[in-house]
């Protein structure tokens, strides 16, 4: 598979394909994920009933499934999609539109107009997820508006010691964080997030973090559908995400990354390893008096909550 790799004017932006596997990847990493979040697309506070947004900006959109599906469920909202690549569907809701447009620079209409900003899987795309997202949505929000990260920490644990610091997909996760880190693409950011709200101004902050299995190995029967949904997904990108940053950064040979994704393709499917990554649900309200966005702002609110990590996986 060829990696396609996205200039600007700065560089290197984006190590990962935009090719057809990777659409097919994305749209089913949508499935699973709305799976794992009990059927939703989003945390913050909207109802069709009560609280529609007026204006949302999805960032780095992808296939742009969630702005499509935001957009059917709340027909009299804009839903605006920024993102390098022009993969999205041509036939699409009327109020929903996509651009292309580098979103680490400065966004068009970020003048405050948008009620609701949303990311989704795009640690690995920013050199600087703080300032380049975090700041910038608040700036870009209306007074009351909420800015949802929904992000995957880049790392595979275990709770039971069965995925070791030693076995080939441990090490896989360390060379491809190692890698983002040489790059300035950072994939691990998730679980700053929350920080990072209450540092831009953010109120009302709510973090949860939810479990997703390597593979079918839990017995609770939805966690053992994510799982084997989350394995296919993986293996579909091992090889555009190794080659992305392991040849291209830590410039390793492709001869000798096949090599290490056979054992790392054994470690995914194994399931004796009850290993899981970690997703990232952090949404935040810009409050009504605006602090500033500078990363010295005052909290207003102390009401802010971390909700603990879901309980998802039960013991074997
Ligand atoms: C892993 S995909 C996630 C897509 C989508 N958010 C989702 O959840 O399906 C990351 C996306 O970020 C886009 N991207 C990367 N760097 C970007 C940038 N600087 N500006 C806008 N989009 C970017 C890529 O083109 C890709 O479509």
């Amino acid at each position: 598979m060829a990696a396609r790799i996205t200039h600007t004017g700065q560089g290197v932006t984006y190590l990962f394909p935009n090719d057809q596997i990777e659409i097919e990847r994305l749209d089913n990493q949508h499935e699973l994920i709305k799976i794992l979040l009990d059927n939703k697309i989003y945390l913050s506070p909207w109802s069709r009933d009560k609280t529609c947004p007026s204006k949302v900006l999805d960032v780095a959109t992808g296939t742009g499934r969630w702005a499509v599906e935001l957009g059917d469920e709340f027909p009299s909202t804009t839903v605006v999609g920024i993102d390098l690549s022009p993969i999205q569907p041509t036939l699409v809701p009327l109020n929903v539109s996509f651009f292309v447009q580098d979103a680490s620079e400065d966004w068009e209409d970020g003048d405050g107009s948008f009620d609701y900003i949303h990311t989704r899987f795009t640690t690995g795309c920013w050199g600087d997820m703080f300032a380049d997202i975090v700041v910038k949505a608040f700036a870009s929000l209306q007074p009351n508006g909420w800015l949802e990260c929904q992000e995957l920490q880049d790392m595979a644990f275990s709770d039971d010691g069965s995925l070791t610091s030693d076995m080939p997909l441990s090490v896989w996760c360390r060379d491809l964080v190692e890698a983002s880190k040489r790059s300035n693409r950072p994939l691990v950011a998730a679980a700053q997030l929350r920080d990072w709200f209450e540092a831009a101004g953010f109120v009302d902050i709510q973090e949860k973090v939810y479990k997703l299995p390597i593979n079918g190995w839990p017995r609770d029967p939805r966690l053992k559908k994510l799982g084997e949904m989350w394995q296919v997904n993986m293996q579909n990108g091992l090889q555009a995400f190794s080659y992305g940053f392991m040849h291209r950064v830590l410039g390793k040979s492709k001869a000798e990354i096949e090599v290490s994704l056979v054992d790392v393709r054994k470690d995914i499917t194994n399931p004796q390893i009850h290993a899981y990554n970690r997703f990232y649900v952090v949404w935040g309200r810009k409050p009504a008096v605006p602090t500033t966005a500078s990363g010295s702002a005052v909290v207003v609110s102390s009401s802010s909550s971390r909700a603990s990590m879901d309980t998802l996986i039960p013991a074997q």
